[in-house]
């Protein structure tokens, strides 16, 4: 019988990690087709191909009712509830990525094994540090010429800074790779290629010394698994599990999407070993998944394309007791009491109208203004969960107004959409001047375009050569208004007043911590 306990140990939420043209689309693909929940290749691609296809904003926000339902992809597999949320990458890069990862319990990395750790994946990895969540790391592009294994592995332990644990091993690759050895049960499981057809076949064998090994991948291979496995396993200590999910530990898999190879050998180790929804920290207390009262957090708000129509969808991690359809739920921040009548839930490409949830489950309910990222709704109990910050972006412009009559409407839509998670909006000590900051570039067409037609507010944006805004803390207000004082023009507020310093380059940046070690700079909003 299926009972919240059930529901909530079945469930896993996870988000992939990854640089553009790793293979993450590829990667989330097979995992559907394991999945059942779409049944032919090419369904997600073909969506990130018309996606991608134009450099168009305009066709990017046409696009966006589209992409509110591949935000997350929820499906079955072997009787779990596995939840993917989608981290968006390329154009699309914003902070809506980084945040999503807030929402997560765990994450899978994907990384090219011909190019090693790439720039984004270094930024989402920092996001997933901050709190701790296990990461499982898939090797990827194994058919092709050029991988290193041992390389790739020293090169996260010393870029990434997490111990690795390989799990399985590759024999050879690009054109003579034969499969993998998985060290955690002793199998070979064998690669063939026919053109673009390929398969996977295991061959147990009770230990490298089985002469299985000759017989099926040639002497030459096997004697050179036999080398690479004594090394590594001398180098490596073996998997431990509770170190993974303290996420000092990632258990590295090698394999190759486009060719489905390894997709299920680690779809299977994910579902064992990668965590159920987790507690997950208010200012009040430690909130269980198992708790009876609903409680949960907005970590995204997506505004629907109509710009007629303010409305927005947004999306609630749930995070402890039973989510029901026209269930009374309060906003902590206002007070304001909702009853979702339509909630959604994300099957696949699908949005369907859902009457339950459970922990871990990410349900997306109508706003019409009212609800903001970071929210925390419960059935009542007062509860402020943490870890839900702003990052700080990395591109800055100043706002120029283009129609001075219109300025009312201008910071109306800067404060929705700063609210939406668009961009982030500051505003300059000392001056009502607006500054925008994103961390991709393509946010700030998206701004134009949305500020001139949902707002009716025509702006242009000016070049800042700001780098980096760090939010402040002191202990003692006169150093801080001191530090105010002398560098006003680096100086803003954030959306909810926050005071943050602009650092114009990573070496003045470093001067000023250095100057000033009673100021504590934080690069997320939440310290
Ligand atoms: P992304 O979402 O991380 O950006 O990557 P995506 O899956 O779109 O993959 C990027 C490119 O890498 C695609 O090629 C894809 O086919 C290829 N790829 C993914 N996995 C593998 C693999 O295991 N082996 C090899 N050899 N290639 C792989 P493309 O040419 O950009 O697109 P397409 O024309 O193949 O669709």
């Amino acid at each position: 019988m299926s009972t919240p306990e059930n529901e909530i140990l079945r469930r896993r939420t996870f988000g992939i990690i990854s640089h553009p043209d790793a293979g993450k689309t590829t990667l989330t693909e097979k995992l559907l087709l394991f999945g059942g929940a779409i049944n032919t290749a090419g369904a997600v691609k073909a969506k990130k191909a018309t996606r991608h296809a134009t450099s168009d904003f305009m066709e990017i926000e046409r696009q966006r009712g589209i992409s509110v339902a591949t935000s997350v992809m929820g499906f079955e597999y072997r009787d779990r509830k596995i939840n993917l949320l989608d981290t968006p990458g390329h154009e699309d890069f914003c902070e809506d990525t980084y945040r999503t990862l807030t929402a997560v319990d765990s994450a899978l990395m994907v990384i090219d094994a011909t190019k090693g750790v790439e720039a984004q994946t270094y930024k989402l990895l920092d996001v997933c540090k901050m709190r701790h969540t296990p990461i499982i790391t898939f090797m990827n592009k194994l058919d092709r010429e050029g991988c290193d294994p041992i390389g790739l592995l020293d090169e996260i332990e010393a870029k990434l800074k997490m111990k690795v644990s390989p799990m399985s091993w590759p024999i050879s690759c690009g054109k003579r790779f034969k499969g993998v050895y998985n060290l955690y049960e002793n199998k070979l499981v064998l690669f063939k290629s026919h053109g673009k057809q390929s398969e996977e076949s295991a061959v147990h064998i009770t230990s490298l010394s089985d002469p299985k090994l000759e017989e099926t991948i040639g002497e030459d291979h096997a004697k050179e698994l036999r080398d690479d496995i004594e090394l590594i396993t001398g180098i490596y200590p073996p998997f431990n599990h509770a170190n993974y999910l303290a996420g000092i530990v990632t258990p590295v898999f090698f394999g190759s999407a486009l060719n489905n190879f390894g997709v299920k050998e680690i779809l299977d180790f994910f579902i064992e070993n990668a965590p159920s929804p987790l507690p997950r920290q208010t200012e009040e207390r430690t909130v269980y998944p198992q708790d009876k009262n609903f409680s949960g957090f907005i970590f995204k708000i997506h505004a629907n394309i109509d710009p007629k129509h303010r409305d927005r969808i947004a999306f609630l991690r749930i995070c402890s007791g039973t989510f029901e359809r026209n269930q009374k739920i309060t906003n902590i921040r206002t007070g304001k009491v909702l009853r979702p009548a339509n909630p959604t839930a994300f099957m696949a490409q699908a949005k369907e109208i859902i009457d339950t949830a459970y922990p871990g489950d990410i349900v997306g309910i109508h706003d019409t203004g009212n609800i903001k990222i970071g929210d925390t709704l419960t059935n009542g109990e007062t509860l402020h969960f943490k870890g839900i910050p702003h990052f700080s972006p990395e591109l800055f412009k100043y706002v120029v107004n283009l129609e001075p009559l219109k300025t009312k409407q201008l910071f109306k839509g800067l404060e929705q959409l700063g609210e939406e998670g668009v961009a982030q909006v500051f505003t300059r000590y000392n001056s009502p001047e607006r500054l925008v900051g994103t961390v991709g570039a393509l946010q700030f067409e998206v701004i134009q375009y949305r500020l001139e037609h949902e707002y009716g507010a025509k702006c242009r944006f000016d070049n800042l050569s700001f780098i980096k805004a760090c939010w402040l803390e002191t202990q003692d207000d006169n150093t801080l208004q001191n530090f105010i004082r002398s560098r006003t023009s680096q100086i803003a507020k954030d959306i909810s007043g926050k005071i943050v310093y602009l650092a114009e380059t990573q070496w003045s940046l470093e001067r000023e911590i250095r100057e000033n070690p009673d100021i504590a700079f934080h690069f997320t909003s939440e310290f």
